[in-house]
């Protein structure tokens, strides 16, 4: 049975994200900050973590002595003005989007090195390569952030720099920027930003199965440090 850790493992996409590794027959320890609900799949195993905690970080990995796949999936964001931003607020960000993910990269990395053999798969976002489009967001209170943009232009970069220190190790490292998921944001938010996607529509979680099966497809060797968009051509226009 192959072992995937999958991080914000409670949140929307990580939950999805872990079902479907279920279903591919993987054992999946999904690793978040909340406090786990009771699951009763025996393959489902969650750890209460958080991510940003070099300590815990370090714990977590002390059980674990063989890794598949890791996906790096918790993400946070901020949504006030950039001038109204406190230096905590930031750091935040920062510290879970990409402290958090270089941490569990780093040990990740260690037992998969040893197998010659692993895969790891960021979250990144459609934000990490243009900025956020000001205009669609009106009075919704969901502007995205300078600092989420940044974080995520910094995972796809991270992504690139491990894709191509480890790849002689066998190891795949990429990133799935996802657009705009579906659901149930403020209706006049939605319009615009249909409006502004080739697709006329936001995403959806099943959007990203595709993409999720052709990464960890165990003929993938090759394909490494690359950003894939799954955003119905929102970055295309
Ligand atoms: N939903 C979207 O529209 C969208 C679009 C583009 C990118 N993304 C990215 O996808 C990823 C998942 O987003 P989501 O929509 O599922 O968000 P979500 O808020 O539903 O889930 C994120 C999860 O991360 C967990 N988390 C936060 N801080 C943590 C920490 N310090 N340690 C461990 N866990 C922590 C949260 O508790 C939460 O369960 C994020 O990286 C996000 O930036 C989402």
């Amino acid at each position: 049975m192959k072992i995937a850790i999958v991080t914000g493992g409670s949140g929307n996409l990580g939950k999805f994200f872990s079902k479907e590794l279920l279903k591919m027959n993987y054992k999946v320890f999904s690793l978040d900050i909340k406090k786990p609900k009771i699951s009763k799949n025996k393959n489902f195993i969650q750890y209460q973590v958080d991510i940003t905690d070099e300590n815990e970080v370090k714990n977590f990995f002390k059980n674990i002595n063989n890794i598949d796949l890791l996906i790096n999936n918790a993400g946070i964001g901020v949504y006030t003005s950039s001038l109204e931003r406190t230096s905590e607020d930031f750091k935040a960000v920062m510290n879970v989007n990409l402290l958090g993910n270089f941490l569990m990269t780093q040990n990740a990395l260690k037992i998969m090195i040893k197998k010659r053999k692993g895969k790891i798969i960021n979250i990144g976002s459609i934000y990490g390569v243009k900025s956020s489009n000001f205009n669609i967001y009106g009075k919704s209170k969901r502007n995205n952030s300078e600092v989420y943009s940044a974080t995520k232009a910094g995972v796809i970069m991270m992504t690139k720099y491990f894709a191509a220190h480890f790849s002689k190790k066998n190891i795949q490292i990429n990133c799935i920027s996802p657009g705009g998921i579906f659901a149930n944001q403020d209706k006049k938010f939605v319009k615009k930003y249909e409006n502004i996607t080739p697709s006329g529509r936001m995403g959806s979680k099943k959007d990203l199965k595709s993409v999720l099966n052709f990464l960890i497809d165990k003929n993938n060797t090759y394909v490494n440090g690359q950003n894939i968009s799954v955003d119905g051509g929102f970055l295309a226009w």
